[in-house]
């Protein structure tokens, strides 16, 4: 049995949630970190429905510095970081930049001071694909470039990476950063998934809650681009899939096999799936209609981005398995179940 310690902060979290099941399924014991502004403690009750096992919770903001180091004297022998905490709703950190910088950029030095203070060498970052903006070339690579970010959201992923980079040459410490594309769908129980508190931003939950008659209609934003149909095109993987690449990063870096002390890898299928072939996709398998609108442009959308995902394949041994039928299908049983689970 892995008596490894994981601290995962955000588990309470879409990502953080699912992650901490494929972690303790694997024998890790998982210790939680979350403000719950964004989330509920009750996802903890759904994780040990699956598992069997509930991780230990400290609720509090990773802003507040006394209380991360009062969390590292209680919490001594934690083997391994997972960062998950943060603010990624891109229109919200264009009202409200501070609001970014402050919580995801001052959250991260706390940890990373923490890190130092209290001798922690390893840590597995949440970053994104928004750090490349509109790539030239695609699929996108790690080698290539990051364009300016479209948002302070995106820009605040960019920061991040930047400083662990700084921080693992004068600190000893190891990062494996990875970038994910858009994660979508829910795990195959349905006790966990994506729970937006108020109006939804992401493109599947609209979908759901659309088809669920919680929202009356989804807006598409855009078919005039130059893609096969005009609407935008992305790289949507299932969130079991990110989940697990995150074990193997944790793995990695506990077994000592990174080859660098700052690794970065995309987490994508490689495939590339417009909205109105993901909205058709979606029709299909819930058997359902969905009422939806062609409406302008959104800001700061990019146009076209997938995932070159050679790298994670080879170096991490990590492949994503499941395909979009998969992902909205779960994403639906998700949504369906939603209305009978009580969270908070
Ligand atoms: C963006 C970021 C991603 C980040 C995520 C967090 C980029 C390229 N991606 O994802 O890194 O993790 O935000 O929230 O910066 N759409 C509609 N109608 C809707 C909602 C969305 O048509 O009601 C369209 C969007 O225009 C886009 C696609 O659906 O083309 C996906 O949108 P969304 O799910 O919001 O994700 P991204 O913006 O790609």
């Amino acid at each position: 049995m892995n008596k490894s310690k994981i601290l995962v902060t955000g588990g309470t979290g879409y990502i953080g949630s699912h992650t901490i099941v494929e972690l303790q399924a694997l024998g890790f014991e998982v210790i939680v970190i979350d403000s719950l502004k964004n989330s509920f403690a009750g996802v903890l009750n759904q994780v040990e429905k699956i598992s069997g096992i509930k991780p230990t919770f400290y609720e509090f903001d990773l802003c507040d510095k006394s209380a991360l180091d009062n969390f590292f004297y209680r919490e001594p022998n934690i083997d391994a970081i997972i960062h998950f905490a943060a603010l990624k709703a891109v229109g919200e950190s264009v009202d409200n930049p501070l609001l970014y910088y402050k919580n995801n950029i001052l959250s991260l030095i706390n940890l990373l001071d923490a890190m130092i203070k209290f001798n922690l060498k390893n840590i597995v970052f949440s970053s994104s694909c928004t750090v490349y903006g509109q790539p030239d070339v695609l699929p996108v690579s790690e080698q290539s470039p990051m364009k300016k970010a479209e948002s302070p959201y995106g820009q605040t992923k960019q920061m991040a990476e930047q400083i662990l980079s700084d921080v693992v040459k004068s600190a000893g410490i190891n990062v494996i950063a990875l970038r994910y594309f858009n994660p979508i769908g829910a795990h195959d129980s349905s006790l966990i998934g994506e729970f937006p508190i108020g109006a939804p931003n992401n493109l599947v939950p609209m979908i759901t809650q659309t088809a669920m008659g919680i929202r009356e209609k989804l807006m598409v934003f855009g078919d005039d681009y130059n893609t096969k149909d005009g609407s935008c095109v992305r790289d949507y993987i299932h969130v079991v899939d990110i989940a697990k690449a995150h074990v193997i990063a944790i793995e990695r870096l506990l077994k000592k096999n990174n080859k660098s002390p700052f690794e970065v890898f995309n987490l994508g299928t490689g495939n590339g799936f417009t909205v109105l072939e993901t909205i058709k996709t979606f029709e299909k398998v819930s058997n359902t209609k969905l009422n939806y609108e062609i409406t302008s442009r959104r800001n700061g959308d990019v146009e076209k981005v997938f995932a070159d995902t050679n790298l994670a394949n080879k170096e991490l041994g990590w492949k994503a398995e499941r395909d979009l039928e998969n992902m909205l299908l779960t994403a639906w049983n998700w949504q369906i179940k939603l209305k009978d689970l009580k969270l908070n």
